[in-house]
């Protein structure tokens, strides 16, 4: 075999993972605020992923949308199996996966959702154009790709890292460092010291290529291709194709981390030169990495909609804490208690509208303020302080007393395979754990499976793990069919 990713990828398994940068509803979210008018919405939707491996990504999501169509595409036939093994042992019939080599695979039909993550850079590049041209055949009128890729100029110093630990792992004369390349990395991290900004930079970069780990890393930095584009490259490829960048996939990711106020109203005119304006911003912000959106070059965008489309979707906690800014106003303060309330849930903006309102009465003007709150939750959205998706996403309080988890984490858990949350987060457990969690089919109580962990697994505090089970939604009431908890 002389293809050395063909390779890779047919000697060692690619570790199982989801990706909550491609879980359709923020897609559908990040598309719409960037304009797109007439977006296919994930409850009724095609999606298709290039290099699905063994489906961790697409399974969960074809399990919360099952009356949309779900199609994987992989070269690797053991992971296409597994996939295959999944979607069987949950039931899912809505779910295809097909072994083919990108660069001969032919599409028969138009999708709303191309998902390619962990594909572009990593492949050779007759590969790379494959791909891009398979994004304009396959992209419906109005659908949407999100295309992950390293980029530059902020991958540049790992460029020179990688080759360099990768000389040091195999060099007997550098035994004392570790000699795997995580522990070479981890090494060089805590010798670079912190004196220079050099040595920040250095040490952030070999710190996160030792927390990635044996198991990515082969994959990944360490792979046989692993090439960052520019932006600007990453756009030519597209607009040469008839397609069109409409930003990226997690909303927040559309402003560099860490940039002051001021310096983005600096930035704001630059936006009618779109790729001078993310040249810039990526060389702000050094980021390494993209999930970017296209659509095709004529599908009609709206401008200037954004607070009156986040009514339509739901809006819960984001990842970071938005502190109070000085002079918010009455109805915020109150929004914010409203959202607090909410907990881990994701409302609708309008229910969560109407809950201020109630806590307002008389002071609610609903046009002005649930504008206004539109354009703060809309702000928020942008800086990560709050999380919007296409629809609710209610976790039930408490646990049942016969603890489930849904059939396809129960088969992820009989496998080895880590499950994953309703938000499209994998989780990992410690070794063992997921015996108990394969264990929570419904049939046994609580405290029979506590009298387990407490024999098998004595460091296992289990009330606690099983409440946050609860809390992350991993539990499932009722029925098969109540275990996305989405509300369309
Ligand atoms: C780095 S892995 C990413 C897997 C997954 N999308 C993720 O991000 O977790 C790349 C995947 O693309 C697949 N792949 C690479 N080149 C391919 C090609 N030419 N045709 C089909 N699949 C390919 C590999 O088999 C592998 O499963």
């Amino acid at each position: 075999m002389n293809d050395p990713v063909r390779q890779l990828y047919s000697e060692r398994r690619y570790p199982a993972l989801s990706h909550p940068v491609t879980d359709i509803s923020r897609l559908a979210v990040s598309a719409r605020v960037a304009g797109m008018q007439r977006l296919a919405m994930p409850v009724a939707c095609r999606v298709l992923e290039f290099g699905c491996a063994s489906g961790h990504n697409l399974l969960p999501l074809a399990a919360r949308y099952p009356k949309s169509e779900f199609t994987g595409i992989d070269y690797s036939d053991t992971a296409i199996r597994a996939a295959r093994q999944a979607a069987y042992a949950a039931g899912l019939e809505n779910i295809r996966f097909e072994v083919a080599d990108l660069e001969h695979w032919r599409p028969s039909h138009p999708c709303d959702y191309l998902i390619a993550h962990g594909v572009l850079s990593w492949v050779p590049d007759a590969v790379k154009a494959r791909l891009m041209d398979l994004c304009a055949q396959v992209l419906s009128d109005s659908g949407v790709a999100c295309i992950s890729y390293n980029t530059l100029p902020g991958w540049s110093l790992r460029r020179d890292v990688v080759p360099l630990v990768r000389a040091l792992a195999g060099n007997p004369a550098a035994a004392g460092l570790g000699g795997s390349v995580e522990a070479v990395a981890a090494a060089l991290a805590e010798m670079a010291g912190s004196g220079t900004p050099h040595a920040l930079n250095l040490r952030a970069i070999c710190g996160d290529i030792a927390r990635k780990g044996a198991a990515v890393l082969p994959f990944d930095d360490f792979a046989p291709v692993c090439d960052p584009l520019y932006f600007a490259q990453f756009a030519d490829w597209a607009g040469q194709r008839g397609l069109r960048y409409l930003g990226e996939a997690r909303l927040q990711d559309n402003l560099p981390e860490g940039l002051d106020p001021a310096s983005w109203e600096k930035l704001a005119p630059l936006a009618a030169d779109p790729v001078l304006f993310q040249q810039t911003i990526d060389l702000l912000s050094g980021r390494t990495h993209r999930n970017s959106l296209l659509c095709r070059q004529e599908a009609p965008l709206e401008e200037g909609t954004t607070t009156a489309v986040v009514l339509h979707f739901a809006a819960g906690r984001g990842e970071v804490a938005l502190p109070e800014a000085p002079g918010e106003t009455a109805v915020v303060k109150v929004f914010r208690r409203v959202m607090a309330e909410a907990g881990s849930d994701c409302l609708p903006v309008s229910e969560l509208m109407e809950r201020t309102a109630e806590k307002l009465g008389a002071g609610w003007e609903p046009t002005r303020h649930s504008q206004e709150l539109a354009g703060w939750i809309f702000q928020a959205a942008r800086f990560g302080g709050v999380e919007l998706r296409s629809e609710a996403l209610v976790i039930p309080r408490g646990g049942p007393e016969k603890p489930r988890i849904s059939a396809l984490n129960r088969h992820f858990s009989e496998n080895g395979y880590p499950i994953v949350d309703p938000r499209h987060i994998t989780c990992h457990f410690p070794a063992g754990h997921e015996q108990l969690l394969a264990a929570m089919d419904g049939t046994r109580p609580a405290a029979e499976l506590a009298g387990w962990a407490a024999r098998d697994f004595p460091e296992l505090d289990f009330p606690r793990w099983l409440a946050h089970l609860a809390e992350r939604g991993i539990l499932v009431w009722g029925n098969e069919a109540a275990e996305s908890f989405i509300s369309d």
